[in-house]
């Protein structure tokens, strides 16, 4: 039985965002720039992530509280062992509709097949450039694009739905905006531009390095005419577009200059086992240590229906208040953005 709790503005809870592990194969600068995330960083050791049993008991938990729609993100959550197992688990689950994975795809290749047949129905790849020169400066570890694009490929073959995802920040990929949108037009994938967002306290964000969605819509439209698309979804993160000619879709997703926490049904389960209840949130909730101190079902059922009723996060909203205060936050590669 389904019993959907509110937050304290109103706002159901319907997505679950699990990051399965904090490490990655790239090294983005916008999100693990190699300088902070080098050779001898601490990541969490294997005893502290939460095992499958308890993903699979929170996720549980959490679908007879209203959660709809799965998330799988890291870190690159293809480097934890077993994840199709994972997603089997999670297609039993009564109450979810959907189940996604967010993904650098470099391992897609491997795994797509498994992963599709283990019931994952889609997933997001991360893709900055399409020219190989400024997509090797981006990812921290002189990668080209190929290894992406046959990730994509073993995707759409295996069956699984597509959407990429290219931060956009300005002095570092701007120049693909077109390109990329010119690739991807017409090939049933879309391609979601991401506002320049500042997660955590290391990626030296900057308003100045954000290009905003206006000016996004404004290039593509210049060639390629596209008109505004109706959301997919209740509280949808991206704002989506069409291409008049029939092309397909594209996305922007605009944290920065045009905020969508009043929609925000998401909260965040850490690889470490904390919840958070946003993105830019300071601190979590260690759901992990009471588990391992034998909390009841019950027990689980009311500290997570208080978790979320006692939640009044709307960082993107009040991000000017924010800026320039030195506001611990927790880093995208442990949250999964
Ligand atoms: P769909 O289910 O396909 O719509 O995916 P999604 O956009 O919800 O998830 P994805 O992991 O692909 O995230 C795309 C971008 O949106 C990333 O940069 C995320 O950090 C950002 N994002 C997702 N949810 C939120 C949110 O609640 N707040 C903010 N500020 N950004 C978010
Ligand atoms: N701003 C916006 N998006 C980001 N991502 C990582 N760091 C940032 C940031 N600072 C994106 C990744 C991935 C998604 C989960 O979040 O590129 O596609
Ligand atoms: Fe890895 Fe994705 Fe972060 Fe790049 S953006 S470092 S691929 S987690
Ligand atoms: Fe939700 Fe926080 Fe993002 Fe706003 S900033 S949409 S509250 S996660």
């Amino acid at each position: 039985e389904i019993t959907p709790i509110k937050d304290h503005f109103g706002r159901s809870l319907k997505d679950l965002r699990i990051s399965v592990i904090d490490k990655c194969n790239l090294r983005c600068t916008y999100c693990m720039p190699k300088e902070i995330f080098g050779d001898d960083y601490a990541f969490l050791p294997e005893e502290q992530l939460l095992s499958f049993e308890e993903i699979v008991r929170l996720a549980e938990t959490f679908a007879e509280l209203g959660v709809e729609k799965i998330r799988i993100t890291g870190g690159e959550p293809l480097m934890r062992k077993d994840l199709d197992q994972l997603i089997a688990k999670f297609t039993e689950i009564p109450g979810i509709k959907d189940i996604a994975l967010t993904t650098n795809a470099i391992l897609l290749p491997k795994r797509a097949q498994k992963l599709k047949d283990a019931g994952l129905k889609r997933v997001n790849i991360s893709l900055d450039a399409i020219e190989d020169e400024v997509f090797k400066q981006i990812n921290g570890r002189g990668v080209v694009t190929l290894p992406v694009l046959k990730g994509i490929e073993a995707a759409q073959k295996a069956g699984l739905q597509v959407k990429i995802n290219m931060v956009v920040k300005k002095g570092m990929n701007e120049s693909q905006i077109l390109p990329m949108a010119r690739y991807f037009k017409g090939k049933d994938i879309i391609l979601r531009y991401i506002e320049f967002m500042d997660v955590g306290n290391h990626n030296g964000w900057d308003f100045k390095n954000v290009v905003s969605k206006k000016q996004i819509i404004e290039d593509i439209n210049s060639e390629m005419p596209i008109e505004p698309a109706e959301e997919n979804y209740y509280g949808e993160v991206a704002s989506r577009y069409r291409y008049k000619d029939g092309g397909g879709e594209i996305g922007v997703i605009s944290s920065v200059t045009d905020s969508f926490c009043g929609t925000c049904t998401r909260l965040r389960l850490s690889a470490d086992g904390k919840l958070y209840t946003c993105l830019f949130a300071s601190s979590g909730f260690d759901i992990k240590e009471k588990l391992r101190k034998g909390l009841s079902d019950e027990d689980l059922t009311e500290e997570l229906t208080s978790l979320w009723g006692r939640r009044k996060d709307r960082y993107s909203e009040e991000r000017a208040e924010h800026q320039g205060k030195n506001r611990k936050k927790i880093e995208m590669s442990y949250i999964g953005g």
